[in-house]
Formats: structure tokens, sequence, C-alpha cells
């Protein structure tokens, strides 16, 4: 048997100021959008902030339910609104931030996996990556596309 092995390059970043400045803003974005989500059952609030490739930010955040499972996540809650708003306009990054009881998360939030896999879906269906720009109070990581975070993905090349 042969083996292999998956490498990812993962930026890692201190301070929000070594990152570029739209990336910046996008960071920014995503912390006042999670400040507005939904979240009385988790309390944990989470904020995305898309850069679309008309120069559209889109923000969104969780919105969750009493019914669990009706909940949606921030990137989602995003990412659904920017393809129907704008179908033509490629994403080129998402911006993603969460609030616990204490604030601003110590280590950077990480989208779900049905996130991932609906951030693929879109990079796919525009032949365009997506920068995911994960944030939290001890530093912001960044891959330069989503599909880095989905190794062996289900895609609809296997349909
Ligand atoms: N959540 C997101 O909005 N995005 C993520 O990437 C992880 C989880 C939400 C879902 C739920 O409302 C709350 O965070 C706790 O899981």
């Amino acid at each position: 048997m042969k083996t292999k092995h998956i490498d990812i390059e993962i930026g890692i970043a201190d301070h929000l100021d070594e990152l570029d400045k739209t990336d910046q803003d996008l960071v920014r974005h995503a912390q006042e959008a999670a400040k507005r989500a939904y979240a009385p059952y988790s309390n944990f609030k989470v904020g995305a902030c898309l850069l679309l490739d008309n120069g559209e930010m889109i923000e969104g955040n969780n919105q969750e339910n009493a019914s669990y499972p009706c909940g949606c996540c921030a990137e989602r809650t995003a990412l659904h609104y920017a393809n129907s708003r704008y179908p033509e306009s490629k994403v080129k990054a998402i911006a993603i931030s969460a609030f616990n009881g204490n604030g601003l998360i110590d280590e950077p939030i990480t989208p779900c996996g049905i996130c991932r896999q609906a951030l693929l879906e879109t990079e796919m269906r525009n032949k365009k990556s997506i920068k995911v720009i994960m944030n939290g109070q001890n530093h912001t990581k960044i891959v330069n596309c989503a599909s880095d975070l989905l190794p062996l993905a289900f895609d609809n090349s296997q349909l």
C-alpha cells in the first residue's frame, strides 16, 4: 500500500495589523456581525464577513432556534445570502469571528464541517479560491482556499 501526505499552508498572525488592510476590515466586520447574532441557546455568537469580487462585503451571523437543528451558522447565513443576492459575483474571502460569555474567543474559530462543504461548493461553482480568515484573540489563522479545510471532500465530480 502506498501512502500520501496532504500539506496545507496556514498563515498565523499574532496581531491583526499583520494582515493586509482589506483582511483587517473583514475581521472587524465579522466581529460586528457576531455581536448581532441570535444565539440564546449556546451563547456562542459567531460572525462572518465575505468579500465579493464586485467589492461588496456581506455579513452574516448564527441564527439559532428552539428546535436546535433548525439553526444556521454564520458562514452559511452570509454565503447563502451572497449567492442569492449576487449570483454572478465570486466570493474572494471570508472572515470568521466568535464571542463567548468572556468576549472574543481566545483561539481562532474554524468553520464546522457543513460550512466547509458549503464553502467548497461556492469555490467550485465560481472556480475561484476563497481565502478563509479565522479570527481569535490570541491569533488569526489564514488558509488560501476553503478546500484546504476539507481534504478528501465529496464534490459534484463524483455524482
Ligand atoms: N457556529 C457557527 O455559526 N459557525 C461555526 O463555524 C461553528 C458554530 C454556531 C452554530 C451554533 O449556533 C453555535 O455556533 C454553537 O455551535
